[in-house]
């Protein structure tokens, strides 16, 4: 099984002090920051373009994992790597027969990729496109804001994913998990055979990061 990490969501940061937050994080131990790009019209809520993205690049060399909840992200796709993301990912429901050209297209930049689906998209929808992956995200809520509650019928799909990994010979795939994570439903995701969460109102609102971010990764139980 891949090695468990967190990435704390930068979507709960105070945004008038990120480069401090960015800083903080990195000494607290998180393994990649999640930076959720979002449109305005793919989702309900907008957020940050990719100079937002090269600015914060200067505050740490943590891995910059970027989720594009956007339409047309082809448009964007270079402009998000120049910017410094370490991985990108896109939605099946952004891109739904482009999903592999676009994943190919951020492989043409030297950056790794992911697949994502939302909660009520079938996991067998991105089969096809897990070979070109390195990364497969499930939304554990409907994406577009942060502090939502964990939708557990997800964890289905999770599983139907790591299994196919482990029968098609992609045991590397990281399979990551977005929404609504805490230090129970952390414990559901990671049993389903997720190894990245994303945590975001989970890591800003506690007392001390260090420690969440710890007791997050706590409590791995191998599925394979
Ligand atoms: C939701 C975003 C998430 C969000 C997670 O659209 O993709 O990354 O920030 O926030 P929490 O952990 O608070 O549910
Ligand atoms: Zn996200």
């Amino acid at each position: 099984m891949n090695k468990i990490q967190i990435a704390p969501s930068i979507l709960s940061a105070n945004f008038s002090k990120i480069g401090q937050e960015i800083v903080d994080l990195d000494r607290a131990g998180a393994d990649v920051i999640h930076i959720d790009v979002m449109d305005g019209n793919f989702v309900p809520n907008i957020t940050f373009g990719p100079k937002f993205v090269a600015d914060i690049r200067e505050y740490t060399n943590l891995t910059f994992d970027t989720h594009l909840m956007i339409l047309n992200p082809e448009k964007y796709i270079e402009k998000f790597a120049q910017a410094g993301s370490d991985i990108i990912t896109i939605h099946y429901e952004a891109c739904q027969q482009k999903l592999i050209e676009n994943l190919k297209l951020i492989k043409s930049f030297g950056k790794k990729c992911g697949a994502v689906i939302n909660p009520n998209t079938p996991a067998e929808s991105i089969f096809d496109a897990i070979e070109l992956c390195d990364m497969a995200l499930v939304m554990s809520v409907y994406p577009g804001f942060g502090g939502q509650k964990f939708i557990s019928d997800v964890l289905k799909s999770v599983e139907k994913i790591a299994d196919f990994a482990y029968k098609n010979n992609k045991k590397g795939l990281d399979i990551e998990i977005d929404g609504g994570i805490n230090l129970e439903t952390a414990v559901l995701a990671k049993n389903a055979g997720a190894n990245i969460l994303v945590a975001g109102n989970t890591v800003f609102k506690a007392p001390d990061k260090t420690k969440i971010i710890t007791r997050l990764m706590q409590g791995q139980f191998p599925k394979y």
